[in-house]
């Protein structure tokens, strides 16, 4: 592996830092159907895209339709306290139905479920629920989150999927109480992932994920990693096209520079996203962090001097890992972190080029237990103090402010 981020390939802080945000816009319902996409394949997505009504899309066969009330007994009335987590979008809860016929079941019977209840009204936030609907209920992969059912009933949307009982990959490397990653569960979380975004980038009918990051990576009871949170996906560009034209939408932190300024979507955009998520697993460090200061704040710009200098890289390393992790592995995962973070999206890997080098990591040769002459010669946690504080899952906020007029113009939604 060779080609770290140089001097000449650096991440464009200037524009790493604006306000991407989730942007959620009172659409009519008519207008949020122009850019969804069919794929009239069940298994894959490899037939080209006819755009669907809305009607279409729920009448999938892929998927149920719940009445409110199911759900609401389903779920216990949404009780709080089988609240699973809280996204940009939606609260997620806890549910159960009856394996064969889909209706409420009694708690702790027949099969377990999330239920994501729209915080706002029918109108706010429509087209991602739409949106999900639509590329869940057709993409089907043992790396994506198996989308059971929605519910449409006067201002209510709720979507129902499989439950995934570890949760996200966010709760795993930044809470304080569950155990914390080892080396080999982190690597086979990013190769799920990858294999994840891979299967959206090399289908025919191209999906951009727009939206990967931490949260919306969910585990199940073995660490087989799913993509979830399909609301921003995008169909990729077609025939002669290099890019997608689009507002800027995405999680500041993890979005790439270059469409956060210039509101050009490509796969490339992903892998970036991709990158920023591979370096959140070896430091254990959050994209973004507010509780600190200055180049400290932004994960790849304090860990870009390190990825790369095979000596110093022990300081970014998570010192949960209490340097349980191979030397050469760590380097090799560092190295393809920042080939992902390059600023110049043309140059970043493929996310199939991305893969088949994480699998390589899976190999005896790189994925075994440090010798002891692999570990830090310095403990990593006095130099470099990497505590973690919980803060709610809320960097999406559906009330971010606008961005600069330039990329909003651009807008093909
Ligand atoms: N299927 C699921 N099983 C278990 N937990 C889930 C599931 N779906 C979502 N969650 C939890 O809820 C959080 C928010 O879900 P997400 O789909 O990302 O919502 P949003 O669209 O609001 O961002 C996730 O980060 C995760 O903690
Ligand atoms: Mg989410």
């Amino acid at each position: 592996m060779g080609n770290c981020m140089g001097s000449s390939a650096k991440v464009d802080t200037a524009t790493s830092g604006s306000g991407v945000s989730r942007n959620y816009s009172k659409t009519s319902h008519s207008s949020t159907l122009s850019s969804l996409t069919h794929f009239s394949e069940k298994s894959n997505a490899s037939s080209l895209p006819t755009p669907r009504s809305e009607g279409e899309i729920l009448s999938s066969s892929n998927v149920k339709p719940f009445t409110f009330n199911e759900l609401k007994n389903a779920t216990r009335n949404f009780r709080p306290d089988s609240l699973l987590g809280e996204g940009g979008f939606g609260y997620v809860f806890k549910g159960w139905i009856d394996e064969h016929t889909l209706s409420a079941a009694k708690p702790g019977s027949g099969l377990v479920v999330a239920v994501k209840k729209l915080k706002f009204d029918g109108f706010q936030g429509h087209k991602e629920w739409l949106t999900e609907v639509n590329y869940l209920g057709q993409l089907h992969h043992q790396n994506l989150v198996k989308l059971i059912g929605y519910c449409l009933e006067g201002e209510n949307r709720l979507l129902v999927y499989e439950f995934m009982p570890k949760g996200s990959l966010e709760n795993h490397l930044f809470r304080r109480g569950p155990q914390p990653l080892s080396w080999a569960i982190r690597v086979k979380v990013a190769i799920g992932a990858a294999r994840g975004l891979c299967f959206l980038h090399d289908a025919k009918s191209q999906v951009i994920y727009r939206d990967f990051k931490a949260s919306n990576i969910l585990l199940d009871a073995e660490f087989n990693a799913k993509l979830s949170d399909f609301g921003l996906a995008k169909e990729g560009p077609t025939g002669d096209r290099t890019h997608v034209s689009t507002r800027v939408m995405g999680t500041h932190g993890y979005a790439a520079p270059e469409y956060v300024a210039t509101g050009r979507l490509t796969a490339k955009s992903d892998v970036y996203s991709f990158g920023v998520v591979l370096l959140e697993l070896l430091s254990g460090r959050r994209a973004v962090d507010n509780t600190k200061v200055g180049i400290d704040q932004n994960l790849v710009d304090w860990a870009k001097p390190y990825l790369c200098d095979k000596r110093k890289l022990f300081r970014i390393m998570d010192t949960k890992l209490e340097g349980q992790y191979p030397k050469k592995g760590a380097y090799m995962a560092a190295t393809l972190a920042s080939q992902c973070l390059r600023s110049e999206a043309k140059v970043r890997p493929r996310m199939a080029e991305v893969l088949a080098t994480l699998e390589e990591l899976e190999a005896p040769k790189n994925a075994g237990r440090p010798s002891q002459s692999e570990q830090p010669t310095v403990a990593p946690l006095r130099k470099f103090p990497i505590r973690q504080h919980y803060t709610a899952l809320r960097n999406l906020t559906p009330n971010a402010s606008s961005l600069p007029s330039h990329q909003q113009s651009s807008r093909v939604h």
